[in-house]
C-alpha cells in the first residue's frame, strides 16, 4: 500500500499525501517549523516554496543572528508562540513561573505512525483499520521551561482530510500555566480568501454568512460555555469565485462541545493566519511538571470542486468515523415526539391515544419528552430528580412503557442530565452540587442551574441516577437535552490557580458522562439537543449520532438551518419533525407535503397531537411514511448536493444521489408565490451522465446528463411556500 507520508531527512520536508491532497511542511532558519502547502495533490516537492528572504522594516530577526531577511514574523509557520519576534496572534501563550510568557518552540524530531491514535478523554476522528491513515507526530521544544508540543497531523487514505491536534507535555521542573493552546495554526500566503461562517440563534442557528476576509483580526467564537446556537465550531475558506461546485474550499471542524475560537489575521503583507482553537477566553490550565494537556482536535477538508465537495467530506468523515454508536449504519426510526403536541400537560391516559395512533399511521417510536419526572408540570421545577412523576404516571414509568412497546413501537425518553433547579430533592439535599460563585447568587436561564461537572461525585450522581431508568430495559432511545448556557464559571472542588480550567472541565466532564452511559448502554440511540441545535457540533456526534437541528420546526426557517448545518454536518445527523400550523414558533402556515419535504430530507419524523389530524393528513403520514421507507437509506448514507439555496433565491433545492448513482432523491422548494411568476428549472447533480434514470411517480425516463445539464421546469404554483419532490431510480436497459 502506498505510504501516506513521506519524509525527506535531508531537507527535512514532510509530505503528507493521498490520491487527492498534499500537505507540506518544512524546518526553516533557527529550527522553526514552516508552513509550505496545503491543497491539491502534487507527486513531489523540489524545493520552490523556499519563503524568499527580504528584509523587512519592523519585523525583527533571530536572536543571535544578524540576518535581516529572515523573520519569524513574515514566515508561514505550524505553530506560534507568545514571546517569539511574531507580531500575530499566537497559537500558544503560556505563562511561567518567574512571570515570563515566552516560549521558542523549536523542531526536535518527529514519528510516524500507522493509524490514528486515540485522544484521552476527548472525542475524535477515527480509524476503523491502521492501514486507513497515517499519523505524523512532530515535536516542538522549548528548551528554557521543558515544555514539549507534540502537533499531529493525521491524513487519510480516501478522503481530502488532514486532521490535527496539539498535546504539550511538561518536561520541566516548574508548574505553568498554559493560558492559550490552539489546536492548529495554517498560514496562507498569497491568498485572497473569503470566509463562510455559521452564526445564528435559539430558533435560528447556522444561517451561512460569507464575507471578505480583511485587514486585521477576525474571529469566529463562543463564550457559552457549548459550541452554541450563536455561532458553530465551523468556517470555510474559499476563493472569491468558489460556489457549490467549483472552486478551493478549505473547511475547519472543530471537535469539541465547549468554548470555541476561529481567528483570522491578515496581516500587514497580506498574509493570513488562521488559528483554531480552544477559547482563551477565562481559560488557563496549571501543568505540572510531568504532566500533559491535550487539546481537541480540528478537521480540515479541502476541496477543488467547491463547497458541496467539501460538505461531503465533512458528511462522509462525520458520518463514518466520528460517530461510534451502532446505529451509525442502521436506520433511524420514525419517531413521534410529544413536546409540541402536549408540552406539559399530559399524563398516559392522554399521551395512549397518540401512541395508538402512531402505530396505525406507520410511525416506529414514541419519544416522552420534558415533564415526566420529579413532580414537573412546568420548567420551573425537578431538573435532577430523574425518578417519575407518579401523578402522571400513577402506575410507574415501566407501565407505560410497556403499552408503547406492546403497540409495536420503540421508547424514547427525555432527559436534561446537565441541570439543576432550586426547587428540587437533588438541591436541596446537595445545594454545593450547583456551579456558583462563592457569595454571588448564581444567574438563572429557563429558571435553572448548571450542575459543575467539575465534580466526580456530580458526575457520579447523574451517571446513577440516568443508569438506573435506563437500566430496567425499556428506553430505546434517550434525548439529551440542555437548555441554558453556561454562567457563574467556578468550581467549589478546585483551588484559586485552577479556576480558569473550569470551563473546558465541564465540558470533559459532559464528555464524561456521555462516554460511560453510551458505553454502558451501547444499544440505546441517543439524540442530543440544546434547546434544538445549541451544540450541534462533531464533538457530540462521536457519543450521539444525532442531534435535534433546531426548536424551530417551521418548514419554511428549516430550509436555511437545515442547508447552513448541511455545510458542516451530515444529514444523518439533522433530525426533523413535521409539525402543526400555525407553526408554533413563527406563526405561519405551510402545506403539509412541505413540512414532510423539509423534515424527510434528514432523520424523519412527527411532532405533533397525532389524534388531531384530519383524515386527509392521516393519509399524507402514511405516504410519507412509505415514501421516506424508500429512500431511508439514499438520504442517512447518500451524497447530498446543495443545489439552490433560499439565502440568494426565492427557492431551495437540493437532492441525494446513493453511492451507487442508482437512486436519487430531488426536493424543490418555492418560498413566495408571484401573481406573474419568472419560470425557474431545476438542475440535478451528482447522477452518473451514462445512466437513465425512471421518476418513480410518473414513470418517465431522462438521461443523468439530461437531469444535470437541461433540468426540468419547476410547476408554477398559486400559493406560498410549495414544493415538489421526486424520487428518480436508474433503469438498466431501455
Ligand atoms: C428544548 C428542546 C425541545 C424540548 C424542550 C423541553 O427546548 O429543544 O425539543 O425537548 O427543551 O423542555
Amino acid at each position: 500500500m502506498t505510504k501516506l507520508i513521506e519524509v525527506d531527512e535531508q531537507q527535512q520536508i514532510f509530505h503528507l499525501h493521498n490520491e487527492q491532497i498534499s500537505y507540506l511542511l518544512t524546518v526553516e532558519a533557527g529550527q522553526t517549523l514552516s508552513h509550505l502547502y496545503f491543497g491539491k495533490r502534487v507527486r513531489g516537492y523540489h524545493g520552490q516554496l523556499t519563503y524568499p528572504r527580504v528584509d523587512r522594516g519592523f519585523s525583527g530577526n533571530l536572536p543571535g543572528s544578524n540576518d535581516r531577511t529572515f523573520s519569524k514574523d513574515t514566515l508561514p509557520r505550524e505553530y506560534s508562540s507568545a514571546g517569539e519576534m511574531d507580531y500575530h496572534l499566537p497559537a500558544t501563550v503560556v505563562r511561567q513561573a518567574d512571570g515570563a510568557n515566552a516560549l521558542n518552540l523549536q523542531y526536535v524530531g518527529y514519528t510516524v505512525l500507522e493509524g490514528k491514535p486515540k485522544l484521552a478523554g476527548l472525542p475524535a476522528a477515527y480509524v476503523e483499520d491502521d492501514s486507513e491513515a497515517e499519523t505524523l507526530v512532530i515535536t516542538l521544544r522549548d528548551e528554557v521551561t521543558g515544555l514539549d508540543y507534540q502537533l499531529s497531523y493525521t491524513i487519510y487514505r480516501a478522503l481530502p482530510v488532514i486532521t490535527r491536534s496539539v498535546k504539550v507535555v511538561n518536561n520541566g521542573a516548574q508548574a505553568v500555566q498554559l493560558e492559550k493552546v490552539a489546536s492548529m495554526q495554517l498560514d496562507f500566503v498569497d491568498r485572497d480568501f473569503e470566509v463562510i461562517s455559521l452564526p445564528g440563534a435559539h430558533v435560528n442557528e447556522r444561517h451561512p454568512e460569507r464575507r471578505p476576509v480583511s485587514f486585521g483580526v477576525q474571529s469566529f467564537e463562543s463564550r457559552r460555555g457549548t459550541s452554541s446556537h450563536q455561532m458553530s465550531p465551523f468556517i470555510a475558506l474559499v476563493d472569491k469565485q468558489t460556489d457549490e461546485f467549483s472552486g478551493d474550499a478549505y473547511g475547519f471542524n472543530f471537535v469539541y462541545s465547549g468554548n470555541h475560537k476561529f481567528s483570522l489575521e491578515k496581516d500587514q503583507l497580506a498574509q493570513l493566519r488562521l488559528l483554531v482553537g480552544i477559547n482563551d477566553y477565562n481559560f488557563t490550565w496549571k501543568l505540572e511538571p510531568s504532566q500533559s494537556f491535550q487539546t481537541p482536535e480540528v478537521l480540515m477538508a479541502y476541496s477543488d470542486q467547491g463547497l458541496n465537495k467539501m460538505s461531503q467530506t465533512f458528511h462522509q468523515l462525520i458520518g463514518k468515523r466520528v460517530v461510534r454508536s451502532k446505529y451509525r449504519d442502521l436506520k433511524r426510526p420514525i419517531v413521534v415526539n410529544n413536546w409540541e403536541a402536549t408540552y406539559f400537560d399530559f399524563d398516559e391516559e392522554k399521551l395512549k391515544p397518540i401512541v395508538a395512533e402512531a402505530k396505525q399511521l406507520g410511525i416506529e417510536m414514541f419519544v416522552l419528552d420534558d415533564g415526566w419526572f420529579g413532580h414537573r408540570d412546568d420548567d420551573y421545577s425537578s431538573l435532577g430528580d430523574w425518578q417519575v412523576f407518579a401523578k402522571k404516571f400513577p402506575q410507574g414509568l415501566g407501565h407505560f412503557a410497556d403499552y408503547v412497546h406492546n403497540q409495536g413501537l420503540k421508547f424514547g425518553l427525555w432527559f436534561e442530565p446537565e441541570m439543576i433547579s432550586y426547587d428540587s430533592d437533588l438541591y436541596r439535599q446537595h445545594p454545593e452540587y450547583l456551579m456558583q460563585v462563592p457569595n454571588r447568587a448564581p444567574s438563572p436561564s429557563r429558571s435553572q442551574y448548571i450542575l459543575d461537572l467539575c465534580q466526580a461525585e456530580v458526575r457520579d450522581n447523574v451517571v446513577e441516577q440516568v443508569a438506573t431508568i435506563l437500566s430496567q430495559g425499556q428506553v430505546d432511545y434517550v434525548k439529551w437535552d440542555m437548555n441554558r448556557h453556561l454562567s457563574d464559571i467556578y468550581s467549589l472542588s478546585l483551588p484559586a490557580d485552577r479556576q480558569g480550567e473550569v470551563y473546558h472541565r465541564y465540558v470533559l466532564g459532559y464528555y464524561d458522562l456521555m462516554e460511560r452511559l453510551t458505553a454502558k448502554f451501547p444499544d440505546v440511540l441517543f439524540e442530543g439537543c440544546s434547546g434544538g441545535g445549541g451544540r450541534f457540533d462533531a464533538g457530540v456526534a462521536y457519543y450521539m449520532p444525532q442531534i435535534w437541528t433546531s426548536d424551530n420546526t417551521d418548514a419554511l426557517a428549516r430550509l436555511t438551518i437545515q442547508m447552513g448545518t448541511s455545510l458542516a454536518f451530515p444529514p444523518s445527523m439533522m433530525t426533523a419533525h413535521v409539525s402543526a400550523v400555525p407553526n408554533h414558533q413563527t406563526g405561519r402556515v405551510t402545506p403539509f407535503e412541505t413540512r414532510g419535504a423539509a423534515a424527510m430530507s434528514a432523520v424523519f419524523g412527527y411532532e405533533l397531537d397525532l389524534t388531531k389530524l384530519t383524515s386527509a393528513e392521516k393519509a399524507a403520514v402514511k405516504e410519507q411514511i412509505a415514501a421516506y421507507n424508500q429512500m431511508r437509506a439514499l438520504v442517512l448514507e447518500g451524497k447530498f448536493y446543495r443545489l439552490k439555496s433560499p439565502l440568494d433565491s426565492n427557492q431551495a433545492a437540493w437532492n441525494f444521489v446513493s453511492a451507487d448513482k442508482k437512486q436519487v432523491f430531488v426536493a424543490v422548494f418555492n418560498v413566495l408565490a408571484q401573481a406573474q411568476p419568472y419560470l425557474t428549472k431545476t438542475k440535478l447533480a451528482g447522477l452518473d451522465k451514462d445512466k437513465c434514470y425512471r421518476n418513480l411517480a410518473t414513470g418517465q425516463v431522462y438521461g443523468g446528463d439530461e437531469l444535470m445539464n437541461l433540468g426540468f421546469y419547476d410547476p408554477v404554483v398559486r400559493h406560498d411556500f410549495a414544493s415538489q419532490t421526486y424520487l428518480f431510480e436508474a433503469v438498466t436497459e431501455e
